[in-house]
């Protein structure tokens, strides 16, 4: 007889306990422990996988080499982030947002895949047949090579595979599926655990890619223990304003390959289109004549340079104590500026409200956007203006230094290629090596010496 045996799991980071728990002593979360009943025994569990290889040890010598095989997916900023394409036999996990598109980037992809000759199952567990058909009719994803099932039984889902031995696999999503050996409830830490180790095994023994579409929580991370994210070979974020249409796909983890990259794209009625160029993005709404408190920073976004504009307004306060309102710009990290400006440049802003923007819905947390922050407020709250034609690179510290930043030439490159004329960078960072042509590059070494040196007196 099957012995019923019941756990309390933490949702949050997979601790087992044998009774309820107010808090997780695990990872501290407050009522995020749930029972769980399980009705299987450890025999069918074991029994249940197949084997990775034989089980003797080899020599390293003695190995032979797989070919490297990526599957292009036919988006070239999505192979990017994943180091040159989807790799044979990898399981690749994509967390997102609700509605931010994780089933059209992988639907989109699907059909580029199919239509480059690859079998490929997208196995839904939250959309109905005619659901996923009208998004591929709007997507224009067409091909005998692509193949639907709308199943949330991985087990089923595991005998489509084997009917239709795909060479890609798009389950959709994690937190759908439920695995019978489990009786909790899908989304639950042991379902998302059991199905994956399901799919990884699949994925490995049979070579077969699988992407793997899971939620987020509040918090922004990927729902379910981290163990999820262990055992996957790549980790990405699709995120993005769901009020403007451009979505990043990051990377958090890979295998094979760097998590330095980042893909952009542009969601319109007809799909995802790639951003080949995101400066010009962020930049296209810009004003021709420049006002005071806008300036133009250099940032990295992975290893991508991009430039950005940032915007701030100071004025009078009405209020008992004056306003601070960062978007896109990390909170303290303004602060921290604004206390710099207030004690090293002697600018009173102590009876006015500042407001802080990256323009475009972009967060950035680099600290090479500093000096351009700092230079925002400078040049409101005195009604200056910096050059239209000037991008501003530089971390400041508490002394009201300017410091040395990662990634400059390419960020002095990418400043280049959009016609800007002058260059505003840590005196540390220089003599600088490649420099381009037709660019002045000017060092500073204190705050007050890059407020008086960027100030547009035309
Ligand atoms: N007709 C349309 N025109 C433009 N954009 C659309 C259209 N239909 C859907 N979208 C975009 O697609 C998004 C939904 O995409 P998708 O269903 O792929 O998201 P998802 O991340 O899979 O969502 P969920 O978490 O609910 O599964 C919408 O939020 C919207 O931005
Ligand atoms: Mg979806």
């Amino acid at each position: 007889m099957v012995k019923i045996k019941s756990k309390w799991t933490c949702q949050q980071c997979g601790y087992e306990a044998s009774g309820y728990l107010g808090k997780c002593p695990d990872c501290s979360s407050w009522g995020t422990l749930v029972e769980e009943v399980s009705a299987k025994d450890n025999k069918t569990a074991s029994l249940k996988f197949d084997k990775l290889s034989d089980s003797t040890p080899l020599m390293l010598s003695e190995i032979a080499l797989d070919e490297n095989i990526r599957y292009k997916t036919g988006m070239a900023e999505f192979d990017n982030v994943l180091g040159g394409g989807l790799v044979k036999g990898s399981l690749v996990l994509i967390g997102g947002d609700p509605g931010i598109g994780k089933s059209t980037i992988t639907l989109q992809s699907s059909g580029n895949l199919a239509k480059n000759g690859l079998k490929t199952l997208y196995a839904s567990a939250e959309e109905s047949g005619s659901q996923i058909k009208m998004r591929s009719e709007r997507l224009g994803v067409a091909s005998d090579n692509l193949y639907i099932l709308t199943e949330t039984n991985v087990e089923e889902i595991k005998k489509g595979i084997d009917e239709v031995s795909p060479q890609v696999v798009i389950i959709d999503s994690i937190q759908a599926v439920y695995s019978m050996h489990i009786s909790s409830s899908p989304g639950s830490v042991s379902q998302v655990r059991e199905c994956c180790s399901i799919l990884m095994n699949l994925a490995k023994c049979k070579g077969i890619t699988i992407i793997i579409i899971g939620h987020v929580t509040k918090d922004g991370v990927i729902a379910g223990p981290k163990v999820l994210e262990h055992m996957v070979d790549t980790v990405l974020y699709f995120e993005g304003d769901r009020y403007k249409s451009y979505r990043l796909l990051r990377t958090m983890k890979n295998r094979f390959g760097s998590t330095n990259e980042i893909g952009i794209f542009n969601m319109e009625s007809t799909g995802l289109t790639e951003v080949k160029n995101p400066s010009e993005l962020f930049l296209s709404e810009r004003l021709d004549t420049v006002t005071p408190g806008s300036v133009v920073i250099a940032i990295s976004e992975g290893a991508r340079p991009i430039l950005v504009e940032i915007q701030a307004l100071v004025g009078p306060t009405s209020y008992p104590s004056p306003r601070r309102v960062a978007t896109g710009i990390e909170y303290n990290r303004v602060l921290q500026i604004l206390a710099v400006l207030e004690k090293r440049v002697g600018l009173n802003l102590s009876k006015q409200d500042v407001y802080i923007n990256a323009v475009g819905g972009i967060n950035t947390q680099e600290p090479s956007a500093d000096l351009g922050v700092a230079l925002a407020v400078a040049t409101c709250a005195r009604n200056v203006t910096v050059d239209a034609s000037t991008v501003i690179i530089g971390e400041i510290g508490l002394s009201g230094e300017i410091r040395r930043v990662g990634n400059l030439e390419q960020k002095v490159h990418e400043t280049k290629k959009l016609g800007f004329k002058k260059v505003i960078v840590p005196a540390s960072n220089i003599p600088f090596k490649d420099k381009p042509e037709d660019i002045e590059i000017i060092g500073v070494s204190r705050l007050i010496e890059a407020i008086s040196k960027s100030i547009s007196t035309g």
